[in-house]
């Protein structure tokens, strides 16, 4: 099917599925160029809580940025609704394959012919959610990190992706304080989360072996790296359940036994989750 790249993408709505921890983050940058931004999220008080947390957020992130007045930020649970007009749609709903594969295919029948489609998830390729879709070429990875405070955006191809909208997302991300990276090859993990996992998993071994304790290695990385995020005190952060599903991903994928499971095991069944549970690699979140 022939593609036509959306056009007046200044002045036409995005709109972002999910308003959870990301969506609203998401929601909140793309917000920056001043044109109406729609939540759209199947628990609508989660959705009414994205634009407060967008309302309340905005003036300071605006305030380092030479962008527009906000536009209109609404809020739906009624998907076709959601979508008129809009030239991006940007999807950040639970980690899911079969979620993602419905909401993908509903997004395709449902938006604008010309609207991008791109999808925040951290460890599945769009190329995995292809099933219901017919135009894949309007469809991408778009992974964003931490936004306000992390502004990188890793872009990849659903293997069929149009290559012009690389070119357009490029030019035209700068302009809401995104800075875009292209990921060169379908890569688990896009580019900097597969490198952070490397980390992640040789510290965790290098502590199984007893070779050093959290401690040593994050101040390793302080001195060395002159780095905040140092593996243990970033781990506790994400949380070691999380860090541990992310992991036994990797391994799966890889066909290689997880061998850094037994360690975090023990901490998660001593209740140790990081700082979501007061306890984790740390014992300061009091
Ligand atoms: N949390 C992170 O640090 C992080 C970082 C980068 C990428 N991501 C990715 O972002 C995505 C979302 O993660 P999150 O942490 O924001 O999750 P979250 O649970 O905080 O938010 C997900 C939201 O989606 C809504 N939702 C569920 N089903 C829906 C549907 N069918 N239609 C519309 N909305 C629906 C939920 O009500 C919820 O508000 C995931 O793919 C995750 O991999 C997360």
């Amino acid at each position: 099917m022939w593609y036509t790249l959306p056009a007046e993408i200044g002045t036409r709505p995005i709109t972002v599925i999910g308003g959870g921890t990301l969506g609203r983050r998401i929601a909140l940058m793309l917000s920056l160029r001043g044109a109406e931004i729609r939540i759209f999220d199947t628990n609508l008080d989660v959705a009414r809580a994205a634009v407060e947390f967008i309302e309340q957020e905005r003036p300071a992130v605006a305030a380092s940025f030479d962008g527009a007045p906000a536009g209109e930020l609404t809020t739906s649970d009624d998907l076709a609704a959601a979508l008129r007009g809009a030239w991006l749609v940007v999807e950040a709903v639970p980690e899911k394959l079969e979620l993602k594969k419905k909401i993908f295919a509903d997004l395709d029948r449902l938006a604008e012919p010309d609207a991008i489609l791109a999808s925040n998830s951290s460890s599945f390729a769009t190329a995995e959610f292809m099933d219901g879709v017919n135009s894949p070429e309007r469809v991408l990875n778009m992974h964003f990190y931490m936004p306000p405070a992390a502004r990188s955006v890793e872009l990849m191809s659903s293997t069929s992706t149009d290559p012009r909208i690389f070119d357009l997302l490029t030019a035209e991300l700068p302009r809401y304080a995104l800075v875009p990276h292209l990921v060169r090859e379908q890569s688990t993990g896009f580019i900097f989360n597969r490198i952070w996992a490397a980390i992640k998993r040789e510290s965790l071994a290098v502590v199984a072996e007893g070779v050093a304790e959290p401690e040593d290695i994050d101040a390793l990385f302080a001195d060395l790296f002159k780095a905040d995020a140092a593996p243990f005190r970033f781990m506790d952060q994400v949380g070691l359940d999380v860090v541990l599903d992310i992991e036994n991903h990797y391994s799966e994928l890889e066909g290689r036994p997880n061998k850094v499971a037994p360690l975090l095991q023990e901490y998660i069944d001593k209740g140790w989750l990081g700082v979501k549970s007061g306890r984790g690699f740390y014992n300061d979140y009091a």
